[in-house]
């Protein structure tokens, strides 16, 4: 598999077979990610792999947290989304819900798949994605570089992924199982494992044209 096609290939799995991931495989897509450019260097990240044992308690201990609060995350979720931002969020969403047959205005049955998010989607295995704080936005770039590396990696490698911004929802249920350095703040996670032959992974939602990216001269 070339580059260009692992970017078409990847799309974010939502259903994962519950077959177990090879810890060996996913150390090899962190070797692969391991090769993403950063700030001077610096590789401002670190990753809390979670399979297992583990996984099952951060899992019952984030659904327990989704379920009696709101998210926590160390990076506010935004509450602003100016067009074309609002529309591309909107149609990604509702083609989403399309795919899994909950009609946009069923909110619980909504509700019920972001709860969802909070499970992995039960996926065997996740990384959590910590920034170091001393490099402000540059080291959440090269969190954004590194992350689009692991994706690219497990999808060379057959394994589905979804990054998730949910999974930094609650970064006291994730630290309680990780020795977390100091002033690492946690990101994103990611979802790694088999792809279920599910509708909800067939969904690709539309990503601009060349032209709607690129800005006009004057
Ligand atoms: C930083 C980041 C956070 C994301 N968080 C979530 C999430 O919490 N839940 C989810 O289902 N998808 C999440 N996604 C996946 C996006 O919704 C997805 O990438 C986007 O809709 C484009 O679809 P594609 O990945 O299939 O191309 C996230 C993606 C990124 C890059």
């Amino acid at each position: 598999m070339d580059v260009h096609q692992a970017l078409r290939t990847r799309r974010s799995i939502r259903a994962f077979k519950p077959d177990v991931v090879d810890d060996g495989l996913l150390r090899q897509v962190l070797d692969g990610a391991r090769e993403a450019p950063s700030w001077s260097n610096t590789q401002p990240y670190l990753v809390a792999l979670a399979t297992g044992a583990r996984l099952a308690a951060v899992r019952a201990e984030m659904l327990a947290a989704i379920d009696s609060g709101a998210p926590a995350p160390e990076h506010g979720f935004p509450a602003d989304y100016p067009p074309p931002l609002k529309e591309r969020r909107q149609a990604t969403g509702y083609g989403l819900y399309g795919a899994l047959g909950i009609d946009k205005r069923d909110l619980e049955g909504r509700l019920a798949h972001f709860r969802r998010n909070y499970a992995f989607f039960d996926a065997p295995a996740v990384m959590f994605l910590y920034v170091h704080e001393a490099l402000g936005a540059w080291a959440v770039l090269d969190c954004g570089a590194f992350l689009q590396s692991i994706l690219l990696q497990a999808t060379e490698l057959g394994l589905g992924t979804c990054a998730q911004a949910t999974a930094g929802a609650f970064p006291a249920v994730v630290a309680r199982h990780f020795a977390v350095p100091e002033r690492y703040r946690l990101m994103c996670g990611v979802s790694l494992g088999y792809a279920a032959d599910e509708p909800v992974n067939r969904y690709r939602p539309a990503h601009a044209s060349v032209d709607e990216l690129v800005i006009a001269g004057r």
